[in-house]
């Protein structure tokens, strides 16, 4: 039998769309046709962050296809991040500002802690020096204070351990309904996934394909041979059998591209399934976190001296 698999209910019970357009490395002058073509194509769900330097061009594209009666504000769900260096309590809210300013929104459906990490503010790149001691307690009570006030519909974390999502769920008076991490068949997250579900958080997947198109990355997804056979199998292409996985696992999945046919091809995982006796081949590929977080540990400076530290033992 068939599972749609369209949206995931969050634990503040609204729907987010099991599909969004990532947008990372997506550049300026491409993003906004991206955007576009997405929306047309079908897609409700849009992952930005104010790092990723194009949230302006999105805002841009937004404005239009509402004005011009494409898409409604309410049908579609809106996710940006505080980046690093905004995470004074005091910052947070100007920071959620900048980015409504930037979307031309006034209110996203999700705002999300981008890294358990702090960079001083002001600073610009990963230099070790701007490393500073991330204080999360009292970010999230200021992230909590835009729940609140109804600019951020939802809230959340992204690149955060089980042992860190942890931590916060103890403290919080608002729960996070989100962490959004890498995920795809060859970093599954097992560990956190089963945490996750445990706590009724929900995971969100970025690089779902393994960011074939980053420097240094090896197509080691899309080019996997179980990834490859499924998809063989099914009639699918190695990319929309790496997404479905995603989708059968429970996570919504966020691929990123700005090519037309990508993107409708990245669409285009509802209406079949990867059968059992398929999917649990995925069980069988070895396991290696792709995005390991180099920049933010330093064997003197900042928080984390090593990986071990950043990642609590999952890496
Ligand atoms: P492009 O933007 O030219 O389509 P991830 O979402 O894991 O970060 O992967 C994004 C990368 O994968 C980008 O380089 C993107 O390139 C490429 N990509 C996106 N969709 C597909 C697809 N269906 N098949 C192959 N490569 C894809």
């Amino acid at each position: 039998m068939v599972d749609d698999i369209k949206y995931f209910e969050l634990n503040t019970g609204a729907k987010i769309p099991s599909v969004g357009l990532g947008t990372w490395q997506a550049k300026p002058g491409v993003v906004g046709h991206a955007v576009e073509a997405a929306i047309k194509s079908g897609y409700r769900h849009i992952d930005c962050a104010q790092r990723y330097g194009n949230e302006k061009e999105i805002g841009l594209v937004l404005k239009r296809l509402f004005d011009d009666g494409v898409v409604k504000r309410e049908d579609l769900f809106i996710t940006s991040k505080l980046w690093c260096t905004e995470q004074a309590p005091e910052d947070v809210p100007v920071a959620l500002c900048q980015t409504l300013q930037d979307l031309q929104l006034d209110y996203v459906d999700l705002f999300l802690i981008h890294w358990p990490v702090r960079l001083k503010k002001g600073s610009i790149g990963f230099k070790p020096e701007n490393l500073e001691t991330a204080d999360i307690p009292a970010t999230w009570k200021a992230m909590e204070s835009l729940y609140d006030s109804g600019k951020a519909l939802a809230i959340g974390v992204s690149n955060f351990s089980a042992k860190k999502l942890g931590d916060l769920l103890n403290i919080a008076r608002i729960p996070p309904a989100v962490d959004q991490v890498e995920c795809h068949p060859v970093w599954q997250q097992t560990r956190l996934r089963e945490f996750c579900i445990s706590k009724g958080v929900h995971l969100s997947g970025y690089s779902p394909l393994g960011s074939p198109g980053c420097s240094g990355m090896k197509n080691e997804v899309l080019n996997h041979p179980v990834v490859v056979a499924i998809a063989r199998k099914l009639g699918k292409t190695p990319a929309q059998a790496a997404l479905r996985w995603g989708l059968q696992m429970g996570n919504s999945v966020l691929p990123k591209s700005t090519n037309e046919s990508r993107i409708k091809e990245n669409l285009d995982v509802f209406g079949w399934n990867i059968p059992q006796d398929s999917f649990v081949n995925f069980s069988d590929i070895q396991q290696e976190r792709l995005f390991k977080g180099n920049a933010f540990i330093h064997p003197t400076l900042g928080q984390y001296k090593d990986f071990e530290e950043l990642w609590d033992g999952e890496i």
